[in-house]
């Protein structure tokens, strides 16, 4: 059984408690619902691998309640202290070589000679990582390749019986993932995962950040960002003017006469941020209810290119993405 936590201090106190031991524990933060092992632990680490059935290769992000506490497990550089100053704490996360002395274990980081650092603005996941006192290892709280929870509900649907507790701090504001900058070249920054933080106020900060050709250009760099992920059952069309009548449609905009007999529309008003933080919600419900009442497809209207459309359009494209079961796509994570 996995226990429902809520976000009162006593809660928090035995999330930190059964972190501190070694388990696992899902705690909600700005962006989605993370799945928590306490990183210096390679054991504890090992157990969010086996809940997840994530593949080995791809590596975990650290999780600090402070700027300071992160900076002291890699080596900053100039820009990272701008970034840092600018966007934590928030949906930023910075890849940046592990600092000598690193207690990272090597299992959360891949091996690799970099880290994946982050500091969450959720209140209570900062509370928990306050009393933690121990970087976070956290990836997504789904089964590998599915769609990220964003509420507590959506964990349990995902993980229960396979982690130990999930604090429930309500729905995530941000709603999608935070965005991933390399920098551990100082003089080529590169976005390697679109997200909460907006490419247009990245460039504010970093005018010559560099992005990925393509999605695939981008895994080498970043194992996570292989192509399927994200994916409901059902499969998805984008870019649809008009759904089928055995369609599911994800609407964006001023609603318009369909003949989807479901539909979840992201934002009636045209609003990106609202339209972040109900899509995984969308899909899951959709594929639920789509699925219970026959239908074949999920279909999706058009997203607007510029702002956190970047980042929807993204996740779209990889639930939309050829499933590894079609024997056509990748692995996801
Ligand atoms: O918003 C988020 O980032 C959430 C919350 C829980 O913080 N976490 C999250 O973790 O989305 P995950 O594991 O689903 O995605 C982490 C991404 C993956 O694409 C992974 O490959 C990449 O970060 N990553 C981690 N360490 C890396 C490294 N050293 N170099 C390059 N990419 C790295
Ligand atoms: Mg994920």
């Amino acid at each position: 059984m996995t226990r429902r936590l809520d976000a009162t201090e006593s809660g928090i106190a035995t999330a930190a408690s059964i972190l501190r031991a070694g388990g696992l524990v899902a705690f909600g933060t700005e962006t989605v619902y993370g799945l928590g092992a306490d990183a210096s632990q390679p054991q504890a680490v090992a157990r969010i691998f086996e809940a997840k059935n994530r593949p080995r290769f791809n590596p975990l992000i650290s999780h600090f309640a402070h700027a300071q506490a992160a900076f002291q497990q890699i080596v900053p550089n100039a820009l990272a202290h701008r970034l840092a100053q600018a966007f934590w704490p928030g949906p930023l996360t910075l890849i940046l070589p592990r600092a000598p002395g690193c207690c990272i274990s090597d299992l959360a980081a891949d091996g690799l000679s970099t880290l994946a650092v982050r500091v969450p603005a959720n209140a209570v996941a900062r509370a928990l990582l306050e009393q933690v006192d121990r970087p976070i290892a956290a990836p997504s709280a789904n089964r590998s390749g599915r769609i990220s929870p964003v509420d507590a509900t959506h964990v349990l649907e995902e993980l229960d019986g396979r982690i130990d507790a999930v604090l429930d701090s309500g729905p995530c504001t941000v709603g999608l993932e935070s965005t991933v900058v390399d920098l551990s070249d100082p003089q080529r920054p590169c976005l390697l995962r679109p997200g909460g933080i907006t490419l247009e106020e990245l460039q504010a900060i970093c005018p010559h950040i560099s992005l990925p050709q393509t999605t695939s250009d981008a895994a080498p760099h970043s194992p996570g960002r292989l192509i399927s992920h994200y994916a409901p059952h059902l499969p998805v069309r984008l870019d649809a003017l008009q759904a089928q009548p055995d369609e599911a449609l994800l609407a964006f905009g001023a609603p318009r006469p369909t003949n989807a007999p479901l539909v979840w529309n992201l934002s009636p008003t045209g609003s990106l941020e609202e339209a972040a933080a109900r899509l995984f919600t969308g899909l899951r419900t959709l594929d639920h209810k789509g699925q219970a009442m026959g239908l074949t497809r999920i279909a999706v209207q058009p997203i607007p290119h510029h702002g956190l459309g970047r980042a929807i359009q993204d996740r779209l494209n990889r639930a939309a993405a050829p499933r590894p079961q079609d024997g056509t796509g990748d692995t996801a994570p």
